[in-house]
């Protein structure tokens, strides 16, 4: 069974009581059980992870090498726009990572049109809520099939 890890960002948490415009109203652990639900029926092994504290981020992603996990699916939060910590983190990774976003960043302010975790993702899905997150599931699942 592959083996995927699903991160949270900064302020993630709070899902389900921040901003229900652009973020909805599920809260986390709801979003969780979706992923885990589309995990089981995809026969992925999933874990999933959340802080808003950087440097507990970069060791999870450093754990995430050590444990030869084969993917990982993330919502960075604010910390896809700046955070070079987190980009030099997932560089150390050699598997897919595929970032996605609950809102549509692209069609809101400036500063998070920018992703600078860019480059060594394989894609960004944006824009359909939590289904953001099932959607990054499936891409790396197909892309983890591809490459067998
Ligand atoms: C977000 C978008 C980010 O710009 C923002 O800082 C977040 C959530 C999203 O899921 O839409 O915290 O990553």
């Amino acid at each position: 069974m592959k083996k995927v890890v699903v991160l949270h960002g900064v302020n993630l948490n709070m899902f389900g009581q921040r901003d229900p415009v652009q973020y909805g109203t599920t809260n986390l652990n709801e979003i969780n059980k979706q992923i885990k639900k589309l995990a089981q029926e995809l026969a992925l092994e999933v874990e999933c992870f959340q802080t808003n504290h950087e440097g507990e981020m970069v060791d999870r992603i450093h754990q995430t090498h050590q444990e030869k996990k084969d993917a990982v699916v993330i919502n960075a939060g604010a910390w896809t726009h700046y955070s070079y910590a987190i980009l030099d983190a997932l560089g150390i990774l050699k598997i897919p990572i595929v970032e996605i976003h609950m809102s549509h960043v692209h069609s809101r302010e400036k500063f998070r049109h920018i992703s600078v975790f860019a480059s060594l993702t394989q894609g960004q899905i944006s824009g359909f809520g939590v289904n953001s997150y099932l959607l990054g599931l499936r891409a790396v699942n197909q892309i983890l099939q591809e490459s067998e």
